[in-house]
């Protein structure tokens, strides 16, 4: 019989305590870390969604895992079960493991990058473009023109412009040492990529002669919402789904720390021997020797029981249910987000939310210090502030002023959720009282992490648009 209440898929052996604020503490331990969130101790946040990477909980059998870990230096059975599991869904020739993601990817662009080079995807992640960018060569986003618009549904929000994609192929493709596709399109809102749109950027890709590599973090709930949306998959497995995905790809980077359900760890998957020989040899000088990349035999059998858990349907059910009812009990109070709800986070359009406060006084920090004032909730502003510092020191607002809730897997239960609603619904009442930010201090890159923020007096706001109206037309 089909039931409305889809309950997490698992008991609680295990508890952390959270220690509870009251507002007047929150509002001096934000003030002493300079209104940046990243400042505070996790110890001070009640509700932590600052991120899904590394946050996820260990089912007891990863935790019965880590007691098999082998710890020889070489030739550890727990690489090979590891590589058993990561060949069980992605049957790449060569598992390289890495310390987390951002390793691979420093791997790969070292071997196939240059300062001549384009490398394309739907949207790079940020790390992945400052690796590219670290070559000298050039990263470049080719999302649809639907995957830009925070308020436009679309089953695959996240899939590549071929047209865009094949036009670059065809006037530079000398110059295109690799095709690369974010699943899920993190950085553009969490948002799915379709079989259909691996398919057709595999074909290209084998049309033009060049290699095609995933990057892979959120594979599972990327294969749950194909198994939900595309025609012809919805009696498929997720598990075949996942195959499917990767029989289409010549490598992949992963972080570990998202769908491989960990708290850290990461591979690099090829199949070119070549280019597996030369990753293994630059694994050596920075990671570790090939059987162990960056990280302890424990962590590779918490990875390979991870990757068979992730592929639970009944886990991915829960999953995507908990994620769409934080984002429709959002639209349900009139706060806007980017539609349709992704996979592993609910964005909140800040902008269309708070018009009175200008891009460049970070209406996007303004709402995530609120929240933290509010509800000791923490997310992460992604708009100007991440964005919008240029590299010759001068500063332009970014396309969007969004909040970012990402929910940690396994790890919240739905009063958490209920608990985040209510503060929201207090933010929502008194948005119009809140003010933007000036930043008082920044490092040369990268300010989102360290910047100082400092309120701005309500006198010193621009009110140029009405709420109500702007908001009305948002949501
Ligand atoms: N690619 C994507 C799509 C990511 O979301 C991340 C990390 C990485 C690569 C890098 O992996 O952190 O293991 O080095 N995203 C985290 C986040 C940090 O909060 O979204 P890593």
């Amino acid at each position: 019989m089909d039931r409305d209440t889809i309950i997490e898929p698992f008991r609680i052996k295990s508890v952390e305590p959270i220690r509870m604020t009251d507002r007047a503490e929150r509002e001096r331990l934000i003030r002493e870390a300079n209104y940046n969130l990243f400042n505070l101790h996790a110890d001070d946040v009640i509700i932590d969604l600052l991120t899904d990477s590394g946050t996820s909980a260990m089912s007891a059998a990863q935790w019965a895992g880590l007691m098999q870990g082998d710890e020889s230096y070489a030739g550890s059975p727990s690489y090979f079960r590891f590589e058993e599991a990561v060949k069980d869904l992605m049957p790449f020739e060569h598992i390289i493991p890495t310390h987390q993601g951002r390793a691979a990817e420093r791997i790969l662009m070292g071997i196939v990058a240059d300062p001549d080079a384009k490398i394309p995807s739907n949207t790079h992640f940020d790390t992945t473009r400052a690796n590219i960018e670290s070559t000298g060569a050039e990263a470049v986003d080719l999302v649809i023109e639907e995957g830009l618009d925070p308020d436009l549904e679309h089953p695959f929000k996240g899939n590549i412009d071929l047209d865009r994609l094949e036009t670059l192929l065809e006037d530079e493709g000398e110059n295109v040492p690799i095709v690369m596709l974010t699943i899920t399109n993190n950085s553009g809102g969490g948002q799915p990529v379709s079989l259909e749109n691996i398919r057709g950027a595999a074909a290209l890709c084998e049309e033009h002669d060049v290699p095609f590599i995933l990057d892979a973090c959120r594979f599972a709930e990327n294969a749950y919402f194909i198994k939900q949306r595309e025609d012809g998959y919805g009696d498929h497995s997720v598990k075949e789904i996942v195959r499917e995905i990767f029989s289409h790809a010549d490598g992949m980077t992963m972080s570990a720390k998202k769908d491989a359900l960990v708290n850290i760890g990461g591979w690099l998957a090829l199949d070119d021997d070549d280019w597996a020989r030369e990753a293994r040899n630059q694994l050596i000088l920075t990671e570790g020797f090939p059987t162990y990349g960056g990280l302890a035999g424990r962590d590779l059998e918490a990875i390979a029981v991870g990757l068979q858990e992730i592929v639970d349907e009944d886990y991915l059910e829960y999953r995507m249910a908990s994620t769409r009812y934080l984002g429709e009990a959002l639209t349900d109070l009139g706060v806007p987000i980017v539609t349709p709800v992704g996979g592993h986070a609910v964005y909140v359009n800040a902008k269309a939310l708070l018009p009175h406060i200008p891009p460049l006084e970070y209406p996007g920090q303004a709402l995530a210090v609120a929240l933290y004032t509010t509800g000791g909730i923490r997310g992460v502003e992604i708009g100007s502030v991440m964005f919008g510092q240029q590299p010759d020191g001068s500063e332009e607002p970014a396309r969007m002023e969004l909040v970012r809730l990402a929910i940690p897997r396994r790890v919240y239960t739905q009063s958490h959720v209920d608990y985040v609603i209510e503060c929201f619904e207090e933010v929502y009442d008194r948005r119009e009282e809140l003010t933007g930010f000036e930043i008082t201090e920044e490092p040369p890159q990268l300010r989102h992490f360290t910047a100082h923020f400092q309120p701005l007096e309500p006198d010193a706001v621009h009110r140029e648009t009405s709420v109500p109206e702007e908001v009305a037309r948002a949501s």
